[in-house]
């Protein structure tokens, strides 16, 4: 068979610069640049015909060709495809497709509710040719594969939807989205994998307050970075373009553009409103429903302990999304402990935490702060730690620094099942048990799920 090798090219201006929102790396981000990045897959790559094997984590399923893994995009299990292989070659460690021309389709498939995000389109929208039901099964499959391969844990798991999604079609979702202009000025978005920019004429994962800012038809300064926020709540969607806030009546930078900007996010949860100020390009969960459903997933994992009056450990706890309803559930006698390395995000959540004096804010890296036995007195007493790390998840270390603490109770949220499987592996290791596992389906038309994991010490 002819074989390409398939070459990375032109870096794109700002690319490899560190995501300042959203760690996880999550799409529509500006990811660091990765090895094996391919930049422009040549029209005439080689098509094969390939059967369909199952799911495997990252978006894709496995198929064999002359005894080779390849991980294909844009297919189903059970599906006979025509591929374009977009990294193959006797020197790839494993080889990539997409499929272009599906000869045997799955039932599981619709028409894709994004088009531009299918083969050789824009990242992150990779499952939008599958029905909203099979997208779920799909992420069920990863996070149970996940946990039985890495924790040996053989737990049935449902990917439930936010509300709300059913209704949307699995669109108009995303509070925030990260856009970059093409050399002709137009807003758009990197293929996956690619630095190359595909112009786009909307973002159908977007919000309405997001998809009225008519942001595609106009053309932005070359090579700039996009980032439209439009906060939960009320107030107005804002625009920065790299970094700055954009005057958009008037087409340029807003006056006063070099004054940090900030939004208010409102959340109801647990039968309470909570306000957060968040700096604009800072951390804050992307889905519109999201901050609502994981604070009570987060308090209904605390359920069973005796909360009032507790320690509650508040681990990468960002803005102070889970610290202020932590701090409610201990009442005035309890104590919150929140770590977080990011200045700006500390910053924020001193501002939201400012009259609640149960909250203590430590700024620094997790790891230190748990290793510094003069950071906090509290921390050493935790009833119960909750931890949200970013995509790599927490590691060997840390989850034994936090073992060591001998919480009753470790609430951990994850947005990366397999980097979740491999700590609760680590857990049990150091004494704690898988007992509850929620996921949910945070991120309609992509392979991201987000899971909340409860563990309990068991000696
Ligand atoms: C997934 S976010 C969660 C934030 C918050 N819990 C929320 O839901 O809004 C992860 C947070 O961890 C912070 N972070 C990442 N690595 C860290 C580290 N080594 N030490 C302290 N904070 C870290 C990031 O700045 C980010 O705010």
């Amino acid at each position: 068979m002819a074989t390409d090798r398939l070459h990375a090219s032109g870096r794109s201006r700002g690319a490899g610069r560190p995501d300042r929102r959203d760690p996880r790396g999550l799409p529509g981000r500006r990811a660091p640049r990765a090895r094996g990045v391919v930049d422009d897959v040549p029209p005439d790559a080689p098509l094969v015909e390939l059967e369909i094997g199952p799911v495997a984590h990252g978006g894709h399923c496995v198929a064999r060709y002359e005894g080779r893994v390849v991980f294909v995009r844009h297919t189903a299990p059970g599906e006979r495809v025509r591929a374009r292989l977009t990294q193959a070659g006797d020197g790839a460690s494993l080889w990539r497709a997409d499929a272009v021309e599906i000869l045997e389709p799955s039932p599981d498939r619709v028409p894709s509710a994004w088009p531009a995000a299918g083969p050789d389109g824009v990242g992150g929208g990779e499952l939008a040719h599958l029905s909203l039901a099979a997208q779920r099964r799909w992420k069920s499959f990863v996070v149970a594969e996940q946990l039985r391969r890495l924790a040996h844990d053989d737990r049935a798991v449902e990917v439930v939807a936010l509300p709300g999604d059913d209704d949307r079609g699995g669109l108009r979702w995303r509070t925030r989205i990260d856009l970059v202009v093409d050399d002709d000025g137009r807003a758009g978005m990197r293929g996956h994998r690619s630095h190359r920019i595909r112009a786009l004429d909307s973002m159908p994962l977007a919000v309405e307050a997001i998809e009225t800012l008519d942001l595609f038809a106009r053309r932005w300064p070359v090579g700039a970075r996009i980032e439209a926020v439009a906060p939960v709540g009320g107030d107005a969607p804002v625009v920065l373009v790299d970094g700055l806030l954009w005057d958009l009546a008037r087409h340029r930078p807003a006056s006063g553009s070099q004054v940090r900007t900030a939004v208010h996010e409102r959340v109801a949860a647990a039968g309470r409103q909570y306000e957060y100020r968040v700096t604009a390009d800072g951390f804050w969960q992307v889905h519109r429903a999201a901050p609502t459903t994981l604070v009570e997933a987060v308090l209904d994992g605390l359920t069973g302990l005796d909360l009032d009056g507790a320690t509650v450990v508040d681990l990468y706890s960002g803005a102070g999304l889970f610290s202020s309803p932590l701090a409610d559930a201990v009442g005035p006698a309890g104590q919150v402990v929140a770590v977080e390395g990011d200045e700006r995000a500390v910053h924020d959540a001193r501002r939201n935490a400012h009259l609640r004096h149960n909250v203590s804010l430590l700024h620094g890296d997790v790891s230190h702060v748990l290793g510094d036995p003069g950071a906090d007195s509290s921390l050493v007493h935790a009833d119960a730690i909750v931890l949200d790390p970013p995509r790599t998840g927490a590691g060997r270390k840390i989850v034994a620094q936090v073992c060591a603490v001998r919480p009753d109770r470790v609430v951990y949220v994850a947005c990366d099942p397999a980097a979740l499987a491999r700590d609760v592996a680590y857990f049990a290791e150091d004494g704690y048990r898988l007992d509850r596992l929620s996921a949910f389906d945070l991120f309609p038309m992509t392979h991201h799920v987000e899971s909340v994991a409860v563990l309990d010490r068991v000696r």
